[in-house]
């Protein structure tokens, strides 16, 4: 097999398409056929070096489609020729390795490409705002880097859930095609005071929940948006990490809440069984549909990561694997 292998961090000039050895999976292990894999912004860290807590060297990629060619003794959500969409590390490859529960049935009709969309992005937003978020019918949501994979999966789950949902963007562009997506409200967080704007949009209210990706740049204007009780859900900083924020906070009983899909005890155990059953009767169904931007041959590695940084992109960029 080949994949795109870093083995010492740095620009996108580390990243080589090598031969690596095939996998073999352990009893509750699935091995793909790769036919596409799913870009994300941690990957851009990852090739990097600044993504906490991770050694060198690495296979890129965190999320696909294929086919099942080889599965454990355990396995039992998927067996050998199934089409599948998953999670699993190393998907910028001709073959991945991922654990079972990973495994996800492609549903009727759908693409590879669509399949590759609904990995991770949809996994971080359905723990965000169903596990730790609590987003209940009527709530206040703001998400931001709405235009982000995470962001258009987020917008889809508060909207299905009977949230009332405002979206940040740096780009009007973004915002005018989160609108088509079922957003109420959007704030271009460059050019407008957020905490105002929320004011004015929920008329003094504030946010029952916060999505908070960016970090240094608008968290302090996020937390000062909340409502009392309100929850903030953190899952990421791509904009800094140290954030000054009031400890007012308190008088408003606002909750901090923080995430990662990799590390959280909930995740396997809640996330994971409830995305089964319900997230994806509801992609079954055409309720959600994972956004592509753009699909690019899984060659155009240095591309895809120059569109992550050029932050332009809506919803997912994809890397398609061709089958010889
Ligand atoms: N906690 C978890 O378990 C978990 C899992 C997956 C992803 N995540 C996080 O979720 C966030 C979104 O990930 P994604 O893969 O969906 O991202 P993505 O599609 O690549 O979009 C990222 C967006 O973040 C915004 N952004 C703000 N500051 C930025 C900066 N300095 N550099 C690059 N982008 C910046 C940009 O939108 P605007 O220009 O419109 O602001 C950008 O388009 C990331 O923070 C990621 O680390 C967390």
């Amino acid at each position: 097999m080949k994949g795109w292998l870093v083995e010492e961090f740095g620009g996108p000039e580390v990243m080589q398409w090598a031969e690596l050895p095939d996998p073999v999976p352990a009893s509750d292990e699935v091995a793909v056929d790769v036919h596409a894999s799913g870009v994300n912004f941690a990957e851009t860290r990852m090739r990097a070096g600044t993504y906490t807590g991770l050694a060198s060297p690495i296979v890129l990629g965190l999320e696909g489609s294929g086919v099942v060619s080889a599965i454990g003794d355990k396995v039992t959500t998927c067996k050998v020729g199934d089409k599948i969409f998953f999670r699993g590390r190393g998907s910028h490859a001709t073959k991945c390795l991922i654990k079972d529960y990973h495994a996800f049935p492609l549903p009727e009709g759908w693409t590879f490409e669509q399949g590759a969309a609904a990995g991770v992005g949809w996994l971080t937003a359905w723990h965000a705002l169903h596990i730790v978020g609590g987003a209940k019918p009527g709530d206040k949501v703001l998400i931001e880097a709405i235009a982000s994979s995470v962001g258009t999966a987020a917008l889809q789950i508060a909207k299905a859930k009977g949230c009332w949902v405002v979206g940040t963007a740096s780009q009007d562009e973004k915002l005018a095609k989160a609108t088509e997506y079922g957003a109420d409200a959007l704030i271009n967080y460059k050019t407008e005071n957020v905490q105002e704007r929320v004011m004015e949009l929920t008329d003094g209210y504030g946010l029952d929940v916060g999505c908070m990706t960016i970090g240094e740049e608008t968290a302090s204007s996020l937390i000062e948006s909340m409502a009392p009780e309100g929850r903030v859900c953190m899952y990421g900083s791509t904009g800094g990490r140290m954030v000054t924020f009031s400890l007012n906070i308190g008088a408003r009983n606002i909750q901090l809440l923080s995430m990662s899909i990799d590390t959280s005890a909930r995740y396997v155990p809640e996330t994971i069984p409830s995305f089964r059953t319900e997230a994806l009767e509801l992609f079954r169904n055409g309720t959600f549909k994972p956004i592509i931007d753009t699909i690019l041959p899984v060659s155009d590695v240095v591309r895809a990561h120059e569109m992550v940084g050029e932050r332009h992109h809506f919803g997912k960029i994809i890397l398609a694997v061709p089958q010889d």
